[in-house]
Protein backbone atom coordinates (compact mmCIF):
# COMPACT_ATOMS: atom_id res chain seq x y z
CA UNK A 1 0.00 0.00 0.00
CA UNK A 2 1.41 3.98 -0.28
CA UNK A 3 0.99 6.23 1.68
CA UNK A 4 1.39 9.97 0.83
CA UNK A 5 3.75 12.18 2.82
CA UNK A 6 0.96 13.69 4.50
CA UNK A 7 -0.99 10.92 5.37
CA UNK A 8 2.06 9.08 6.97
CA UNK A 9 2.57 12.06 9.00
CA UNK A 10 -0.34 12.45 9.95
CA UNK A 11 -0.32 8.51 11.04
CA UNK A 12 2.84 9.49 12.67
CA UNK A 13 1.21 11.90 14.94
CA UNK A 14 -1.55 9.94 15.51
CA UNK A 15 0.73 7.08 17.09
CA UNK A 16 2.52 10.10 19.19
CA UNK A 17 -0.59 11.28 20.77
CA UNK A 18 -1.43 7.92 21.23
CA UNK A 19 1.33 6.41 23.15
CA UNK A 20 0.99 10.11 25.13
CA UNK A 21 -2.43 9.54 25.94
CA UNK A 22 -1.42 5.54 27.01
CA UNK A 23 1.40 6.69 29.27
CA UNK A 24 -0.81 9.51 30.75
CA UNK A 25 -3.56 7.26 31.57
CA UNK A 26 -1.12 4.80 33.20
CA UNK A 27 0.22 7.44 35.25
CA UNK A 28 -2.84 9.63 36.02
CA UNK A 29 -5.36 6.38 36.48
CA UNK A 30 -4.21 5.74 40.10
CA UNK A 31 -3.94 9.53 41.06
CA UNK A 32 -7.44 9.92 40.11
CA UNK A 33 -8.66 6.86 42.16
CA UNK A 34 -6.54 7.72 45.00
CA UNK A 35 -7.78 11.56 44.43
CA UNK A 36 -11.38 10.48 44.96
CA UNK A 37 -10.76 8.25 48.19
CA UNK A 38 -8.95 11.32 49.76
CA UNK A 39 -12.17 13.32 49.27
CA UNK A 40 -14.43 10.40 51.18
CA UNK A 41 -14.99 11.14 54.90
CA UNK A 42 -14.37 10.10 57.22
CA UNK A 43 -10.92 8.34 56.59
CA UNK A 44 -10.04 9.82 53.19
CA UNK A 45 -6.78 12.28 53.99
CA UNK A 46 -7.65 15.45 52.51
CA UNK A 47 -11.79 15.12 54.02
CA UNK A 48 -11.38 16.41 57.49
CA UNK A 49 -14.51 16.59 59.15
CA UNK A 50 -16.98 14.75 56.71
CA UNK A 51 -18.55 12.39 58.11
CA UNK A 52 -18.59 8.82 56.84
CA UNK A 53 -19.46 8.45 53.12
CA UNK A 54 -20.07 12.08 52.41
CA UNK A 55 -18.20 13.18 49.47
CA UNK A 56 -16.74 16.71 49.39
CA UNK A 57 -16.30 18.73 46.46
CA UNK A 58 -13.00 19.26 46.47
CA UNK A 59 -10.75 20.29 49.79
CA UNK A 60 -10.24 23.87 49.78
CA UNK A 61 -11.74 26.21 51.36
CA UNK A 62 -11.00 29.39 50.16
CA UNK A 63 -11.45 30.85 46.41
CA UNK A 64 -13.27 29.46 46.55
CA UNK A 65 -14.85 27.25 49.73
CA UNK A 66 -16.05 23.81 48.01
CA UNK A 67 -15.03 22.03 51.26
CA UNK A 68 -19.59 21.34 51.18
CA UNK A 69 -21.10 17.89 49.88
CA UNK A 70 -23.43 18.52 46.36
CA UNK A 71 -25.89 15.73 45.75
CA UNK A 72 -24.49 16.00 41.91
CA UNK A 73 -20.95 15.16 42.68
CA UNK A 74 -20.88 12.75 44.84
CA UNK A 75 -23.75 10.45 43.07
CA UNK A 76 -21.40 11.29 39.82
CA UNK A 77 -18.38 9.95 41.79
CA UNK A 78 -20.52 7.02 43.20
CA UNK A 79 -21.56 6.11 40.53
CA UNK A 80 -17.85 5.58 38.43
CA UNK A 81 -17.10 3.77 42.24
CA UNK A 82 -20.23 1.50 42.40
CA UNK A 83 -19.85 0.70 38.41
CA UNK A 84 -15.76 -0.83 39.78
CA UNK A 85 -17.92 -2.94 42.44
CA UNK A 86 -20.25 -4.38 40.44
CA UNK A 87 -17.88 -5.14 37.74
CA UNK A 88 -15.50 -6.98 40.10
CA UNK A 89 -13.29 -4.44 39.39
CA UNK A 90 -12.43 -3.37 42.83
CA UNK A 91 -13.77 -5.53 45.75
CA UNK A 92 -12.29 -3.42 48.05
CA UNK A 93 -15.41 -0.58 48.00
CA UNK A 94 -18.05 -2.20 49.59
CA UNK A 95 -17.98 -0.50 53.14
CA UNK A 96 -17.24 2.75 51.35
CA UNK A 97 -20.35 2.51 49.26
CA UNK A 98 -22.23 1.73 52.32
CA UNK A 99 -21.20 4.81 54.09
CA UNK A 100 -21.93 6.18 51.11
CA UNK A 101 -25.79 5.19 50.78
CA UNK A 102 -26.20 5.69 54.73
CA UNK A 103 -24.48 9.27 54.26
CA UNK A 104 -27.70 9.63 51.50
CA UNK A 105 -30.20 8.70 53.58
CA UNK A 106 -29.41 10.71 56.41
CA UNK A 107 -28.90 13.64 54.03
CA UNK A 108 -32.35 13.02 52.50
CA UNK A 109 -33.70 13.34 56.16
CA UNK A 110 -32.15 16.96 57.03
CA UNK A 111 -34.84 19.96 56.81
CA UNK A 112 -33.20 22.67 54.53
CA UNK A 113 -33.85 25.87 52.42
CA UNK A 114 -35.66 23.70 49.95
CA UNK A 115 -37.61 22.30 52.28
CA UNK A 116 -38.31 19.10 54.27
CA UNK A 117 -38.10 15.69 53.09
CA UNK A 118 -41.80 15.90 52.11
CA UNK A 119 -41.87 19.21 51.33
CA UNK A 120 -39.16 19.48 48.30
CA UNK A 121 -35.95 19.33 50.75
CA UNK A 122 -34.45 16.43 48.40
CA UNK A 123 -33.83 19.30 45.36
CA UNK A 124 -31.06 21.10 48.19
CA UNK A 125 -28.21 20.99 46.00
CA UNK A 126 -25.42 21.30 48.44
CA UNK A 127 -24.87 20.37 52.89
CA UNK A 128 -22.38 20.59 55.58
CA UNK A 129 -19.66 17.90 55.35
CA UNK A 130 -21.30 17.43 58.75
CA UNK A 131 -24.69 16.56 57.43
CA UNK A 132 -26.23 19.60 58.72
CA UNK A 133 -27.99 22.07 56.16
CA UNK A 134 -26.15 24.77 54.37
CA UNK A 135 -28.65 27.58 54.76
CA UNK A 136 -26.64 30.76 52.59
CA UNK A 137 -28.13 31.96 49.68
CA UNK A 138 -27.82 29.30 46.56
CA UNK A 139 -29.32 28.30 42.83
CA UNK A 140 -31.56 26.25 44.63
CA UNK A 141 -33.06 23.73 44.03
CA UNK A 142 -31.05 21.61 41.92
CA UNK A 143 -33.18 18.77 40.41
CA UNK A 144 -30.99 16.37 38.89
CA UNK A 145 -29.46 15.25 42.26
CA UNK A 146 -31.80 12.76 43.16
CA UNK A 147 -32.09 11.70 39.88
CA UNK A 148 -28.33 10.86 39.75
CA UNK A 149 -28.35 9.20 43.26
CA UNK A 150 -31.61 7.04 42.25
CA UNK A 151 -29.30 5.79 39.24
CA UNK A 152 -26.10 5.30 41.75
CA UNK A 153 -27.75 3.68 44.47
CA UNK A 154 -30.19 1.60 42.11
CA UNK A 155 -26.90 -0.01 40.02
CA UNK A 156 -25.56 -1.02 43.92
CA UNK A 157 -28.96 -2.92 44.96
CA UNK A 158 -29.43 -4.08 41.71
CA UNK A 159 -25.80 -6.46 41.71
CA UNK A 160 -26.85 -6.98 45.12
CA UNK A 161 -30.68 -8.44 44.82
CA UNK A 162 -28.93 -10.42 42.27
CA UNK A 163 -26.32 -11.80 44.66
CA UNK A 164 -29.40 -12.39 46.68
CA UNK A 165 -28.75 -10.00 49.67
CA UNK A 166 -32.69 -8.71 49.61
CA UNK A 167 -33.37 -7.67 52.72
CA UNK A 168 -30.73 -5.04 52.66
CA UNK A 169 -32.24 -3.76 49.56
CA UNK A 170 -35.50 -3.80 50.49
CA UNK A 171 -34.93 -2.47 54.23
CA UNK A 172 -32.05 0.32 53.47
CA UNK A 173 -31.83 0.65 49.81
CA UNK A 174 -35.08 1.09 48.72
CA UNK A 175 -36.80 3.53 50.65
CA UNK A 176 -33.76 6.09 49.42
CA UNK A 177 -34.61 5.30 46.09
CA UNK A 178 -37.95 5.37 46.08
CA UNK A 179 -37.83 8.97 47.53
CA UNK A 180 -35.88 10.05 45.06
CA UNK A 181 -37.70 8.81 42.17
CA UNK A 182 -41.25 9.62 43.96
CA UNK A 183 -39.75 13.25 43.84
CA UNK A 184 -38.78 13.16 40.24
CA UNK A 185 -41.74 12.12 39.10
CA UNK A 186 -43.90 14.59 40.86
CA UNK A 187 -41.56 17.70 40.62
CA UNK A 188 -40.22 17.03 37.32
CA UNK A 189 -42.03 19.61 35.28
CA UNK A 190 -40.94 22.13 37.78
CA UNK A 191 -38.21 24.45 36.95
CA UNK A 192 -34.99 24.32 38.43
CA UNK A 193 -31.20 25.56 38.61
CA UNK A 194 -29.21 23.78 35.84
CA UNK A 195 -26.18 22.15 36.71
CA UNK A 196 -23.68 25.05 36.57
CA UNK A 197 -25.96 26.12 39.39
CA UNK A 198 -27.06 29.59 37.58
CA UNK A 199 -29.80 29.64 35.44
CA UNK A 200 -33.26 29.30 36.37
CA UNK A 201 -35.86 27.09 33.87
CA UNK A 202 -36.12 23.84 32.31
CA UNK A 203 -32.43 22.07 31.73
CA UNK A 204 -31.49 19.00 29.35
CA UNK A 205 -28.86 17.69 31.89
CA UNK A 206 -31.25 17.41 34.51
CA UNK A 207 -34.62 16.73 32.46
CA UNK A 208 -32.28 13.99 30.76
CA UNK A 209 -31.54 11.94 34.04
CA UNK A 210 -34.26 12.35 35.32
CA UNK A 211 -35.76 10.02 32.38
CA UNK A 212 -33.06 7.53 33.00
CA UNK A 213 -33.12 7.24 36.75
CA UNK A 214 -37.62 6.30 36.01
CA UNK A 215 -36.74 4.30 33.97
CA UNK A 216 -34.12 2.26 35.74
CA UNK A 217 -36.55 2.47 38.57
CA UNK A 218 -39.16 0.86 36.85
CA UNK A 219 -37.09 -1.83 35.63
CA UNK A 220 -35.88 -2.03 38.99
CA UNK A 221 -38.95 -2.16 40.66
CA UNK A 222 -40.55 -4.52 38.14
CA UNK A 223 -37.40 -6.83 39.00
CA UNK A 224 -38.08 -6.89 42.72
CA UNK A 225 -41.75 -7.34 42.95
CA UNK A 226 -42.00 -3.52 44.41
CA UNK A 227 -44.49 -2.05 41.81
CA UNK A 228 -46.60 0.19 43.82
CA UNK A 229 -45.26 3.45 41.77
CA UNK A 230 -44.59 1.55 38.44
CA UNK A 231 -47.38 2.94 36.82
CA UNK A 232 -46.73 6.33 37.50
CA UNK A 233 -43.51 6.35 36.93
CA UNK A 234 -43.92 4.97 33.35
CA UNK A 235 -46.07 8.23 32.44
CA UNK A 236 -44.03 10.24 34.16
CA UNK A 237 -40.94 9.08 32.07
CA UNK A 238 -42.91 9.03 28.54
CA UNK A 239 -44.01 12.59 29.30
CA UNK A 240 -40.29 13.33 30.38
CA UNK A 241 -38.96 11.42 27.06
CA UNK A 242 -41.13 13.70 24.80
CA UNK A 243 -40.14 16.80 26.68
CA UNK A 244 -36.75 15.75 26.17
CA UNK A 245 -36.54 16.17 22.31
CA UNK A 246 -37.95 19.84 22.24
CA UNK A 247 -34.44 20.91 23.47
CA UNK A 248 -33.26 20.34 19.93
CA UNK A 249 -32.21 23.05 17.63
CA UNK A 250 -33.11 21.91 13.85
CA UNK A 251 -32.07 24.56 12.57
CA UNK A 252 -28.39 24.83 14.05
CA UNK A 253 -28.17 21.30 14.72
CA UNK A 254 -27.18 21.67 18.66
CA UNK A 255 -29.07 20.70 21.99
CA UNK A 256 -30.11 23.68 23.61
CA UNK A 257 -29.03 23.52 27.11
CA UNK A 258 -31.40 25.52 28.49
CA UNK A 259 -35.11 26.98 28.21
CA UNK A 260 -33.72 30.10 30.30
CA UNK A 261 -30.64 32.16 30.70
CA UNK A 262 -30.48 33.87 27.35
CA UNK A 263 -27.26 32.12 25.86
CA UNK A 264 -26.10 30.23 22.44
CA UNK A 265 -26.93 26.70 24.73
CA UNK A 266 -23.89 25.32 23.85
CA UNK A 267 -22.72 23.69 27.03
CA UNK A 268 -21.32 20.84 28.41
CA UNK A 269 -24.32 20.61 30.06
CA UNK A 270 -25.35 18.87 26.84
CA UNK A 271 -22.46 16.46 26.68
CA UNK A 272 -22.00 15.02 30.49
CA UNK A 273 -26.05 14.76 29.82
CA UNK A 274 -24.92 11.77 26.32
CA UNK A 275 -22.28 10.24 28.76
CA UNK A 276 -24.50 9.97 31.75
CA UNK A 277 -26.91 8.45 30.07
CA UNK A 278 -24.98 6.09 28.26
CA UNK A 279 -26.94 2.79 27.29
CA UNK A 280 -24.54 0.64 25.51
CA UNK A 281 -27.49 -1.73 24.39
CA UNK A 282 -29.27 1.29 22.76
CA UNK A 283 -27.29 1.62 19.73
CA UNK A 284 -27.19 5.19 18.45
CA UNK A 285 -30.59 6.25 19.32
CA UNK A 286 -31.75 9.63 19.19
CA UNK A 287 -34.51 9.67 21.61
CA UNK A 288 -31.98 9.62 24.39
CA UNK A 289 -29.30 11.39 22.72
CA UNK A 290 -26.82 8.25 22.83
CA UNK A 291 -23.17 9.13 22.39
CA UNK A 292 -23.19 7.89 18.71
CA UNK A 293 -26.37 9.39 17.90
CA UNK A 294 -26.41 11.92 15.06
CA UNK A 295 -27.72 14.62 17.00
CA UNK A 296 -25.55 13.81 19.95
CA UNK A 297 -22.48 14.12 18.01
CA UNK A 298 -23.55 17.05 15.68
CA UNK A 299 -24.04 18.55 19.16
CA UNK A 300 -20.31 17.83 19.79
CA UNK A 301 -19.32 19.59 17.34
CA UNK A 302 -21.19 23.00 17.40
CA UNK A 303 -20.26 22.64 21.47
CA UNK A 304 -16.19 22.03 20.54
CA UNK A 305 -16.25 24.08 18.10
CA UNK A 306 -17.92 27.14 20.43
CA UNK A 307 -14.30 27.08 21.89
CA UNK A 308 -12.14 27.10 19.23
CA UNK A 309 -12.50 31.39 18.88
CA UNK A 310 -12.14 32.12 23.01
CA UNK A 311 -9.39 30.29 24.12
CA UNK A 312 -5.50 31.72 24.00
CA UNK A 313 -4.36 28.16 24.41
CA UNK A 314 -6.73 27.10 21.20
CA UNK A 315 -5.10 29.29 19.16
CA UNK A 316 -3.11 27.76 16.09
CA UNK A 317 -4.83 24.22 16.60
CA UNK A 318 -6.50 23.00 13.39
CA UNK A 319 -10.24 22.91 12.98
CA UNK A 320 -10.34 19.53 12.56
CA UNK A 321 -8.31 18.77 15.99
CA UNK A 322 -9.07 18.34 18.97
CA UNK A 323 -9.10 21.59 21.86
CA UNK A 324 -9.81 23.10 25.03
CA UNK A 325 -13.31 22.99 26.55
CA UNK A 326 -15.34 24.55 29.60
CA UNK A 327 -18.91 24.58 30.59
CA UNK A 328 -19.98 27.01 28.01
CA UNK A 329 -18.95 30.08 25.79
CA UNK A 330 -20.16 32.85 27.70
CA UNK A 331 -19.27 31.97 31.35
CA UNK A 332 -17.18 34.10 33.51
CA UNK A 333 -16.97 32.47 36.85
CA UNK A 334 -13.42 32.73 37.08
CA UNK A 335 -13.47 34.82 33.81
CA UNK A 336 -14.02 31.96 31.71
CA UNK A 337 -11.60 28.74 31.31
CA UNK A 338 -11.56 24.95 30.55
CA UNK A 339 -12.24 22.51 32.66
CA UNK A 340 -10.71 19.71 32.99
CA UNK A 341 -14.10 17.13 33.43
CA UNK A 342 -15.49 19.12 30.49
CA UNK A 343 -12.55 18.49 27.90
CA UNK A 344 -12.83 15.01 29.20
CA UNK A 345 -16.25 14.53 28.82
CA UNK A 346 -15.82 15.00 24.58
CA UNK A 347 -13.26 11.97 24.60
CA UNK A 348 -15.83 9.94 26.67
CA UNK A 349 -18.82 10.70 24.63
CA UNK A 350 -16.63 9.61 21.47
CA UNK A 351 -15.10 6.50 23.26
CA UNK A 352 -18.57 5.90 24.09
CA UNK A 353 -19.98 5.98 20.26
CA UNK A 354 -16.39 3.74 19.06
CA UNK A 355 -17.04 1.30 21.75
CA UNK A 356 -21.11 0.71 19.78
CA UNK A 357 -19.80 1.25 16.57
CA UNK A 358 -17.83 -1.49 16.87
CA UNK A 359 -20.92 -3.68 18.75
CA UNK A 360 -22.86 -3.16 15.76
CA UNK A 361 -20.13 -3.29 13.16
CA UNK A 362 -21.33 -0.42 11.17
CA UNK A 363 -21.42 3.19 11.47
CA UNK A 364 -23.92 5.49 10.36
CA UNK A 365 -23.72 8.64 8.68
CA UNK A 366 -26.79 11.12 8.40
CA UNK A 367 -27.55 14.88 7.04
CA UNK A 368 -27.33 15.07 10.66
CA UNK A 369 -24.37 14.19 11.79
CA UNK A 370 -22.53 14.53 7.90
CA UNK A 371 -20.52 17.91 9.32
CA UNK A 372 -19.16 16.02 12.18
CA UNK A 373 -18.09 13.17 9.97
CA UNK A 374 -16.41 15.87 7.49
CA UNK A 375 -14.26 16.91 9.67
CA UNK A 376 -12.42 13.65 9.21
CA UNK A 377 -12.60 12.71 5.77
CA UNK A 378 -14.24 15.94 3.65
CA UNK A 379 -15.96 13.41 0.68
CA UNK A 380 -17.97 11.16 2.93
CA UNK A 381 -21.67 10.80 2.20
CA UNK A 382 -24.36 9.79 4.00
CA UNK A 383 -24.70 6.63 4.62
CA UNK A 384 -24.01 2.62 6.14
CA UNK A 385 -20.45 1.99 6.38
CA UNK A 386 -20.23 -1.93 7.55
CA UNK A 387 -16.71 -2.42 9.86
CA UNK A 388 -15.00 -4.22 6.49
CA UNK A 389 -15.47 -0.51 4.56
CA UNK A 390 -12.09 1.91 4.36
CA UNK A 391 -14.40 4.27 4.72
CA UNK A 392 -15.49 3.02 7.82
CA UNK A 393 -11.55 2.15 8.99
CA UNK A 394 -10.91 5.98 8.32
CA UNK A 395 -13.81 7.12 10.11
CA UNK A 396 -13.34 4.84 13.27
CA UNK A 397 -9.56 5.41 13.52
CA UNK A 398 -10.20 9.24 12.61
CA UNK A 399 -12.47 9.71 15.71
CA UNK A 400 -10.09 7.43 17.85
CA UNK A 401 -7.03 10.22 17.31
CA UNK A 402 -9.81 12.85 17.72
CA UNK A 403 -10.71 11.73 21.41
CA UNK A 404 -7.52 11.01 22.22
CA UNK A 405 -6.48 14.65 21.28
CA UNK A 406 -8.79 15.66 24.07
CA UNK A 407 -7.06 13.32 26.63
CA UNK A 408 -4.02 14.91 25.34
CA UNK A 409 -5.42 18.31 25.86
CA UNK A 410 -5.82 17.52 29.67
CA UNK A 411 -2.54 15.56 29.66
CA UNK A 412 -0.69 18.49 28.73
CA UNK A 413 -2.30 20.57 31.11
CA UNK A 414 -1.49 18.98 34.40
CA UNK A 415 0.82 19.46 37.01
CA UNK A 416 3.37 16.95 37.46
CA UNK A 417 2.11 15.95 40.72
CA UNK A 418 -1.43 14.79 38.91
CA UNK A 419 -3.70 16.82 40.50
CA UNK A 420 -6.93 18.27 38.68
CA UNK A 421 -8.41 20.91 39.37
CA UNK A 422 -12.03 22.48 38.72
CA UNK A 423 -10.44 24.42 36.00
CA UNK A 424 -7.42 25.30 34.07
CA UNK A 425 -6.55 28.27 32.61
CA UNK A 426 -7.62 29.69 28.65
CA UNK A 427 -4.34 31.62 28.85
CA UNK A 428 -2.02 29.85 29.50
CA UNK A 429 -3.16 26.18 31.00
CA UNK A 430 -2.19 26.57 34.74
CA UNK A 431 -4.57 24.79 37.19
CA UNK A 432 -7.25 27.39 38.35
CA UNK A 433 -10.21 27.56 41.26
CA UNK A 434 -10.56 24.40 43.53
CA UNK A 435 -7.38 21.80 43.56
CA UNK A 436 -8.00 18.25 43.88
CA UNK A 437 -12.11 18.61 42.15
CA UNK A 438 -13.38 15.68 43.43
CA UNK A 439 -15.77 15.29 40.02
CA UNK A 440 -11.98 15.93 38.07
CA UNK A 441 -10.69 13.05 39.60
CA UNK A 442 -14.19 10.63 38.52
CA UNK A 443 -14.56 12.27 34.99
CA UNK A 444 -11.15 10.83 34.34
CA UNK A 445 -11.80 7.65 35.49
CA UNK A 446 -14.86 7.02 33.59
CA UNK A 447 -12.99 8.80 30.58
CA UNK A 448 -10.30 6.24 30.84
CA UNK A 449 -12.64 3.10 31.86
CA UNK A 450 -14.25 3.98 28.10
CA UNK A 451 -11.14 4.20 26.10
CA UNK A 452 -10.49 0.91 27.30
CA UNK A 453 -13.68 -0.43 25.94
CA UNK A 454 -15.59 -0.91 29.29
CA UNK A 455 -19.49 -0.61 29.42
CA UNK A 456 -21.48 -0.56 31.98
CA UNK A 457 -25.10 -1.66 32.92
CA UNK A 458 -27.74 -0.72 30.92
CA UNK A 459 -30.94 1.49 31.75
CA UNK A 460 -34.04 0.66 29.41
CA UNK A 461 -32.97 2.91 26.38
CA UNK A 462 -33.03 0.31 24.05
CA UNK A 463 -36.11 0.98 21.49
CA UNK A 464 -37.56 3.79 23.19
CA UNK A 465 -39.22 6.10 21.19
CA UNK A 466 -40.62 9.60 22.58
CA UNK A 467 -44.37 9.88 21.70
CA UNK A 468 -45.72 13.45 22.44
CA UNK A 469 -48.95 12.20 23.05
CA UNK A 470 -51.81 14.59 25.21
CA UNK A 471 -48.94 16.12 27.00
CA UNK A 472 -46.41 18.83 25.30
CA UNK A 473 -46.18 18.06 21.66
CA UNK A 474 -48.38 16.92 18.89
CA UNK A 475 -51.45 14.89 19.22
CA UNK A 476 -53.88 14.32 21.85
CA UNK A 477 -57.19 17.14 22.33
CA UNK A 478 -57.04 20.88 23.03
CA UNK A 479 -58.29 23.46 24.70
CA UNK A 480 -58.20 27.43 23.89
CA UNK A 481 -56.74 29.29 26.93
CA UNK A 482 -57.38 32.95 27.37
CA UNK A 483 -54.42 34.48 29.63
CA UNK A 484 -54.97 38.32 30.55
CA UNK A 485 -53.01 40.31 33.00
CA UNK A 486 -53.02 43.98 33.55
CA UNK A 487 -49.68 46.17 32.60
CA UNK A 488 -48.80 49.31 32.41
CA UNK A 489 -45.84 49.28 30.18
CA UNK A 490 -43.22 51.91 29.49
CA UNK A 491 -42.53 53.02 25.75
CA UNK A 492 -40.80 49.96 23.74
CA UNK A 493 -41.90 47.11 26.23
CA UNK A 494 -44.76 44.27 25.37
CA UNK A 495 -45.68 41.32 27.19
CA UNK A 496 -44.62 38.14 26.33
CA UNK A 497 -45.83 34.34 27.94
CA UNK A 498 -43.65 31.00 27.47
CA UNK A 499 -44.10 28.17 29.28
CA UNK A 500 -43.96 24.15 29.43
CA UNK A 501 -45.64 22.83 26.74
CA UNK A 502 -44.04 22.90 23.26
CA UNK A 503 -47.98 25.56 22.64
CA UNK A 504 -46.23 27.98 24.97
CA UNK A 505 -42.50 27.32 23.44
CA UNK A 506 -41.06 25.31 25.73
CA UNK A 507 -39.94 28.04 28.35
CA UNK A 508 -38.14 30.04 25.53
CA UNK A 509 -37.19 33.63 25.95
CA UNK A 510 -36.36 34.48 22.45
CA UNK A 511 -39.79 32.34 20.79
CA UNK A 512 -42.11 33.82 23.40
CA UNK A 513 -45.54 34.22 22.53
CA UNK A 514 -46.15 37.99 22.16
CA UNK A 515 -49.81 39.03 23.97
CA UNK A 516 -52.23 41.92 22.49
CA UNK A 517 -51.83 45.14 23.74
CA UNK A 518 -55.79 45.98 22.10
CA UNK A 519 -57.37 46.14 25.51
CA UNK A 520 -54.08 48.13 27.77
CA UNK A 521 -53.31 48.08 30.22
CA UNK A 522 -55.06 44.39 29.63
CA UNK A 523 -52.48 42.60 27.47
CA UNK A 524 -54.04 39.34 26.18
CA UNK A 525 -53.93 36.22 24.21
CA UNK A 526 -55.46 32.73 23.21
CA UNK A 527 -53.22 29.61 22.95
CA UNK A 528 -54.42 25.85 22.08
CA UNK A 529 -52.81 24.03 24.78
CA UNK A 530 -52.83 20.11 25.60
CA UNK A 531 -56.35 19.40 27.64
CA UNK A 532 -56.25 17.63 31.26
CA UNK A 533 -52.60 18.80 31.56
CA UNK A 534 -50.82 20.49 34.12
CA UNK A 535 -48.58 23.24 32.46
CA UNK A 536 -46.61 25.88 33.77
CA UNK A 537 -45.80 29.54 32.75
CA UNK A 538 -44.58 32.47 32.80
CA UNK A 539 -45.12 36.29 31.76
CA UNK A 540 -42.02 38.44 30.36
CA UNK A 541 -42.03 41.89 29.77
CA UNK A 542 -39.38 42.45 26.65
CA UNK A 543 -37.87 45.62 25.22
CA UNK A 544 -35.44 45.06 22.70
CA UNK A 545 -32.89 42.62 24.54
CA UNK A 546 -33.70 43.27 27.96
CA UNK A 547 -35.89 40.43 29.22
CA UNK A 548 -37.88 40.77 32.32
CA UNK A 549 -39.28 37.30 33.84
CA UNK A 550 -42.18 37.30 36.71
CA UNK A 551 -40.16 36.24 39.40
CA UNK A 552 -40.91 32.42 41.18
CA UNK A 553 -42.36 30.59 41.75
CA UNK A 554 -44.14 29.36 38.08
CA UNK A 555 -47.79 29.98 37.24
CA UNK A 556 -49.66 26.65 37.00
CA UNK A 557 -52.71 26.49 35.36
CA UNK A 558 -54.52 22.82 34.85
CA UNK A 559 -56.53 22.65 31.74
CA UNK A 560 -59.94 21.33 31.49
CA UNK A 561 -60.78 17.85 29.30
CA UNK A 562 -62.57 19.95 26.78
CA UNK A 563 -64.22 24.14 25.75
CA UNK A 564 -62.06 27.19 26.36
CA UNK A 565 -61.12 28.93 29.50
CA UNK A 566 -59.67 32.44 30.62
CA UNK A 567 -57.34 32.36 32.87
CA UNK A 568 -56.73 36.06 34.84
CA UNK A 569 -53.56 36.89 36.22
CA UNK A 570 -51.56 39.32 37.90
CA UNK A 571 -47.56 40.33 37.59
CA UNK A 572 -45.58 38.58 40.38
C1 LIG B 1 -20.81 28.98 42.28
C2 LIG B 1 -21.28 27.87 41.39
O1 LIG B 1 -20.92 26.68 41.95
C3 LIG B 1 -20.72 28.05 40.01
O2 LIG B 1 -21.18 27.02 39.18
C4 LIG B 1 -21.17 29.36 39.48
O3 LIG B 1 -20.64 29.57 38.20
C5 LIG B 1 -20.74 30.47 40.40
N1 LIG B 1 -21.22 30.23 41.74
C6 LIG B 1 -21.22 31.81 39.92
O4 LIG B 1 -22.63 31.86 39.90
C1 LIG C 1 -19.57 24.38 40.58
C2 LIG C 1 -20.18 23.60 39.48
O1 LIG C 1 -20.75 24.49 38.56
C3 LIG C 1 -21.21 22.63 40.01
O2 LIG C 1 -21.70 21.85 38.96
C4 LIG C 1 -20.61 21.75 41.07
O3 LIG C 1 -21.61 20.94 41.62
C5 LIG C 1 -19.96 22.56 42.16
N1 LIG C 1 -19.06 23.55 41.62
C6 LIG C 1 -19.18 21.68 43.12
O4 LIG C 1 -18.14 21.03 42.45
Amino acid sequence: MRLSLSYALGLAAAAVAQTNVSSYIATESPIAKAGVLANIGSSGSLSSGAKPGVVIASPSTVNPNYLYTWTRDSSLTFKALIDQYVNGQDDTLGPLIDDFTEAEATLQQIDNPSGSVSTGGLGEPKFNVNETAFTGAWGRPQRDGPALRATAILTYATHLWNSGNTTYVTNTLWPIIELDLNYVADNWNQSTFDLWEEVESSSFFTTAVQHRSLREGIIFANLTGKTSDVSNWETQADSLLCFLQSYWNPTDSYITANTGGGRSGKDANTVLASIHTFDPAAGCDDATFQPCSDKALSNLKVYVDSFRPIYTINDGISSDAAVATGRYPEDSYYNGNPWYLCTLSVAEQLYDALIVWDALGELNVTSTSLAFFQQFDASVAAGTYASDSAEYSTLKSAVQSFADGFVDIVATYTPSNGSLSEQYSKADGTPLSAYDLTWSFASALTAFEARAGNKYGSWGAAGLNATCSGGSGSGGDTVAVTFTIDYDTQYGQNLYITGSVSALEDWSSSNALLLSSADYPTWSITVDLPASTTIQYKYLVIDGSDVTWESDPNNAITTPASGSVTQADSWH
